[in-house]
């Protein structure tokens, strides 16, 4: 293959495209990358929960041992249920069991009122290997305590005993070691390895999460905020409980303490349109007389994360522990939904007063769902009518879709709305899959002019919780396994640019069946001059490419990656950064099904 890379030739391109979606789905908050490891910690979780699920939930779900339910005087209206003890004890297995490390510091706390209490960490076997006291008093009051185990243990539990009759809520066991450190925060190994995407932005809190299911479901962001003990539980629509302890605080702390932007998605007024009431395909709305206070709910999302300290909400933004703002520069309204009269309707109002009341925060539309023989024509006519900054796409398709179609984008017009390619992911987790899409994320750094962001979707995935397949990262309660496509956004993210310098790529025998399945992308980052030469093969032979670079003098080694391995394996060889001449790197070819960066300093 002939390749000629002419940097005279380039464009501006968007330096946001790299970023990550997470959706509370497969169990990827409560029992995932939120770090609590008590389950149904507020008695809350409810048959509602599991809704049309063979297992059935209750407020005492999780819990085992001697105690009865209440819910008078309770410490919150929004949490009115809790356990009374007396005379034996009352455990909790968590998520699965509860994992331990010995010698790490766990923050034990619960609400209680009563008498003396032990609480205890026992491994499966029912031996200690941690202890505390608490004593309460007559009234409701948070006590803490700090545990530290003996030993480290995968599938513990807690256990709580009494001899007297002794109220408590709010039971919780956090690590001290989490994400940045942060209380009421994320699983250290987890966080760790989103942020190792290195993601510009992130979108939460989902996905169909964010629009809900029905009416009564729909993610108010107020709900998730506050004193954990005040925050407003609920179904997730993936048929399981949230807590809401990760709330819209901890979202923007998180992407904060990423450096990546927050995307928050907000529904347009309308739930999923396969929810509840009305029946599949069926779209409706929030009433028409509540539709004001709604609206005044999304601009109130705004003034919280960047209004002053004195604002109402950027008070209690402040009173969380950010005083200064979170400076949100993007919302999303709505979710992949259907595009009826009742949702352009909603849709609009929503839009027009973020824009009037905040002209320079970007607002994300969405233009429908792409399945099913629809397209996202009637979403786009919206778009165009209001002048809207960005919209939504998604689509999850087979490899061979992303291979065909690496010219989505060339015809876009440019003057309109931007694109967010908010959910993407070929349907697996091997080799081809992942090489199909990063083959198909050089067709979108090409069209980075008008594709401004993309994320794979969906993020995390919990072993034996899976509602969704595939997902970018699984784990269990100890272990966090990437996929071979988490690979290929990390090396897309460590190696983004923001201007795209043009290239010609010719085989021998002009092939263009040949020709479609490699790749090449080359970027220019403008902060240290780097130009990052990515190159996808997804022949089953390797390629010797011949290159031609015109106007870019390499200063010194570069680094050089490749990812490979077997087309239809789950498993890589992991990428490795080796330095190298330029010639060595360019003679070394393509291997066959791989993907090869050649990352050039020229200052
Ligand atoms: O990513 C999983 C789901 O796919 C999202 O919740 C939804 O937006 C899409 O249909």
């Amino acid at each position: 293959a002939k390749i000629t890379i002419d940097a005279s030739q380039n464009k501006k391109i968007s330096d946001m495209l790299m970023g990550v979606f997470f959706e509370d789905i497969n169990y990827a908050a409560d029992g995932g990358l939120y770090a609590e490891l008590i389950q149904n910690r507020d008695f809350e979780y409810a048959l509602s929960d599991k809704e049309g699920r063979d297992e059935k939930w209750n407020h005492t779900t999780s819990w085992s041992g001697s105690f009865r339910l209440d819910s008078v005087n309770g410490i919150h209206t929004n949490n009115s249920h809790y356990a009374v003890l007396k005379n034996g004890a009352i455990t909790n297995s968590g998520f699965d069991g509860i994992a331990l490390k010995a010698g790490d510091k766990y923050d034990f706390s619960l609400f209680a009122k009563g008498a003396k209490c032990t609480v205890k960490l026992k491994d499966a076997a029912g031996n200690v290997v941690a202890e505390t006291t608490v004593t309460p008093g007559s009234s409701w009051k948070k006590y803490i305590a700090v545990l530290k185990p003996s030993k480290t243990i995968t599938d513990g539990f807690l256990e709580i005993s009494t001899s007297e009759e002794t109220a408590v809520d709010m039971v919780s066991l956090f690590p001290q070691k989490t994400y940045k450190g942060r209380k009421n925060g994320l699983r250290e190994d987890l966080a760790q390895t989103v942020a190792g995407l290195k993601p510009r932005f992130m979108r939460f809190p989902g996905g169909c999460v964010a629009h809900g299911d029905g009416l009564g479901n729909i993610y108010r962001w107020k709900n998730t905020i506050g004193p954990l003990e005040s925050r407003v539980p609920m179904r997730n629509l993936w048929g399981y409980h949230q807590t809401v302890g990760l709330g819209y605080f901890e979202y923007f702390q998180y992407c904060e303490d990423m450096g990546s932007e927050p995307v928050p998605v907000l529904a347009a007024g309308v739930p999923c349109q396969n929810s509840g009431t009305g029946g599949a395909g069926q779209q409706f709305g929030i009433p028409m007389e509540h539709m004001d206070e709604y609206v005044q709910d999304v601009l109130d999302l705004i003034e919280y994360a960047n209004g002053a300290a004195t604002t109402t909400w950027g008070k209690k933004r402040a009173e969380a522990g950010h005083p200064k703002p979170f400076n949100l520069k993007y919302i999303g309204i709505g979710n992949e939904d259907l595009i009826t009269d009742v949702f352009e309707e909603r849709y609009t109002m929503i839009v027009n007063a973020v824009k009037k009341k905040y002209p320079n925060i970007i607002v994300i539309g969405t233009v429908g769902p792409f399945f099913e023989g629809a397209d996202y024509r009637e979403g786009w006519a919206i778009a165009d009518k209001l002048n809207i900054n960005m919209v939504d796409e998604h689509y999850y398709e087979q490899p061979g879709w992303f291979i065909n179609n690496q010219d989505f984008y060339d015809s876009y017009d440019r003057s309109k709305s931007k694109v967010y390619l908010g959910e993407y992911a070929s349907w697996g987790s091997t080799i081809y899959n992942a090489l199909a899409e990063a083959l198909y994320l050089s067709a979108l750094e090409r069209n980075g002019d008008v594709v401004s962001m993309a994320s794979y979707a969906p993020l995390l995935a919990k072993e034996q919780h899976t509602q969704w397949n595939p997902d970018l990262v699984y784990f269990n309660n100890t272990e966090v396994m990437p996929t071979v496509n988490y690979y290929v956004q990390q090396l897309y993210g460590q190696n983004a640019g923001d201007s795209y310098i043009q290239n010609t790529i010719k085989l021998s025998d002009n092939n263009n069946d040949l020709q479609k399945r490699i790749g090449v992308s080359t970027v220019k980052d403008s902060k240290s001059g780097d130009i990052i030469v990515k190159l996808v093969n997804m022949l089953p032979v390797s390629v010797k490419p011949e290159i031609d670079f015109k106007g870019i003098t390499a200063k010194g080694a570069v680094s050089y990656t490749t990812f490979k391995g077997n087309a239809k394996e789950k498993t890589a060889v992991l990428p490795v950064v080796v330095s190298m001449p330029v010639a060595e790197a360019v003679a070394k070819g393509l291997a066959p099904y791989s993907f090869t960066i050649i990352r050039i300093k020229t200052k």
